[in-house]
């Protein structure tokens, strides 16, 4: 079950404190307003969230798992450059009226649903690239004093259900902010938010530092690009100042927060594939080259015989 089915009492859920009610999560944030330099020169004049996996862009993916999860108000923190996500997200009359006409019906239907209707999407300017925290603090007037998601599209994440919908089922069981992790090697502390926990309490999260070298660590579970945060995230990030790399780093009002309330971190179920690399770009290619109706058995082998020739 989802979270858009409603909120779920179990009594299995031993965790949750008595008289505890979740609030539905209705919004999903969307930092899109960096510049992808990872990516040049194809990220020069298009959005790096608009890169395709086999035919969806990575911003369709992350769209369709917030919905999934129960967003019906998607919010785009967007910058210079990202006019093409306002143009994906909206409907293209034009091209829906020569699809009709030339009896293309599939093509149609794949262009004609990404937004079902019910789903709002907000765009909000980030003018200066202050950072993740300071993205977040720019969605905070259409997000207003309820729990929301924050999904980064870069790190795709392949599983059935989506990594938010785990997230929403695990809020509903103990409140609080839930933060999607996973274990990295060691030597690769210093590209995330790594966080320490206490199994004891539901891996409640005891301290979150953003991009240590590995000797100050405190140890190797990494924050990925999925976060349910609590609103008053935003008091926090209000007075967040400049921290790692010189920006407003959400992970460091992230450790202000879990002073005051609990900050558990979620250990999800799926594949990440981390689509703002090179590598991890092409790995999620492949794998989701292989799964596809259309491309899949052709892939395949494709594969193979280049595995052949190159004798591997
Ligand atoms: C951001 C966060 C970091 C997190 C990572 C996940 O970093 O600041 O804490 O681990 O996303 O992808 P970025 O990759 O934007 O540098």
């Amino acid at each position: 079950m989802t979270a858009q089915q409603g909120i779920r009492y179990d009594a299995r859920h031993v965790n949750r404190p008595e008289h505890y009610v979740a609030k539905q999560v209705r919004t999903a944030v969307f930092p899109v307003a960096g510049r992808g330099t990872r990516f040049l020169p194809a990220t020069k004049a298009s959005p790096k969230e608009m890169l395709p996996i086999v035919d969806k862009p990575l911003i369709q993916y992350a769209v369709e798992e917030a919905i999934e999860a129960g967003a019906n108000r998607l919010v785009f923190v967007t910058g210079a450059s990202k006019r093409a996500i306002e143009d994906h997200f909206d409907t293209d009359a034009e091209l829906e009226r020569a699809l009709t006409d030339s009896g293309k019906d599939d093509l149609l239907a794949s262009i004609r649903n990404i937004v079902p209707a019910g789903v709002t999407c907000v765009y909000i300017r980030q003018g200066e690239p202050l950072g993740l925290g300071h993205a977040v603090l720019c969605a905070q007037p259409a997000v207003g004093n309820e729990p929301f998601f924050v999904h980064l599209a870069d790190d795709l994440i392949a599983s059935e259900p989506g990594c938010l919908s785990q997230m929403a089922d695990e809020y509903e069981r103990h409140g609080g902010s839930v933060i999607a992790v996973e274990t990295v090697p060691p030597e690769n502390t210093s590209s995330y938010g790594i966080v320490a926990v206490d199994e004891a309490d539901g891996n409640r999260i005891t301290e979150i530092v953003e991009k240590p070298q590995p000797e100050d660590a405190p140890s190797n579970l990494a924050v990925v690009g999925r976060y349910l945060l609590a609103p008053e995230i935003f008091d926090k990030l209000e007075t967040t100042g400049r921290g790692a790399g010189g920006e407003i780093q959400l992970t460091d009002a992230i450790a202000d927060l879990l002073q005051d309330q609990p900050v558990y971190a979620y250990n999800f179920s799926g594949v990440r594939y981390d689509c703002g690399s090179k590598l991890g770009y092409l790995q999620a290619t492949v794998a989701y080259g292989l799964e596809h109706p259309e491309t899949g058995e052709g892939f395949w082998e494709h594969l193979r015989e280049v595995l052949s020739v190159s004798g591997r």
